[in-house]
């Protein structure tokens, strides 16, 4: 899988897409504080924030490592943008719920299951930095349980409904694959398929969030 000679430019395209996933998750944490009331989960919140802004450096220090010359990700930028477009309507909404779901479960399981696959090939080659790695894989599925602990006390509580999370997941996950698939290029390029790291994600969501088929992603060009 990875890194042979001439896959450096593409797997910087993939770190990049990871470095703007990590911006908005710390954005996006750093919002939540102020849309729960109760200490522990902001206390937690902000840890989260300071961690996604750490993982940002992380992957921003391995593209000028890979390629010194600045790249222009306008393609998985603009997607990056639309998904952050509803993100953030839903936190000047105030509905934490929401921001739960586009955040920590889906957002955070697309990116955990993206670490854990390209870990795999890592490992295979020996690759340094491995501690380091498994620190921030281990952060991030932290992250996404705290989403799910969250929503399924929401659950007992009949504070929300399943039909309402899985409007609010429906909503959020076509982006979430339009986002993917923006980076098929490079994908392809390291003989990797997207839809295996799509697949690996969706099978990693709750059952009462999935539905019988995995959404349809919008066409690349629009
Ligand atoms: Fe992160
Ligand atoms: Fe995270």
């Amino acid at each position: 899988m990875l890194i042979k000679a001439g896959e450096h430019g593409h797997l910087a395209q993939l770190l990049t897409f990871m470095v703007l996933g990590e911006q908005l998750a710390h954005d996006c944490a750093q919002a939540q504080i102020s849309l729960t009331s109760e200490p522990g989960q902001q206390t937690f919140l902000a840890g989260q924030a300071r961690q996604e802004g750490y993982h940002a450096m992380v992957f921003q220090g391995a593209i000028r490592w890979l390629t010194p010359r600045v790249q222009h990700p306008s393609l998985i930028s603009q997607h990056m943008n639309n998904y952050r477009g509803r993100l953030e309507s839903a936190i000047a909404r105030q509905d934490f719920t929401e921001t739960l779901v586009a955040e920590q479960i889906i957002l955070e399981g697309l990116g955990e299951a993206i670490l854990k696959k390209i870990e795999t090939g890592l490992v295979k080659r020996g690759a340094p930095f491995q501690r380091l790695r498994r620190i921030l894989i281990h952060q991030e599925e932290a992250h996404h349980q705290f989403g799910l602990r969250i929503l399924t006390k929401m659950l007992e509580r009949d504070e929300v409904s399943h039909d309402t999370l899985r409007d609010r997941t429906q909503e959020y996950l076509p982006l979430a694959k339009t986002l993917l698939f923006s980076t098929q290029d490079a994908f392809y390029a390291i003989d990797e398929n997207p839809q295996e790291y799509w697949d690996a994600f969706y099978q990693h969501l709750p059952p009462w969030l999935q539905t019988t088929s995995s959404p349809a992603h919008q066409p690349l060009s629009s």
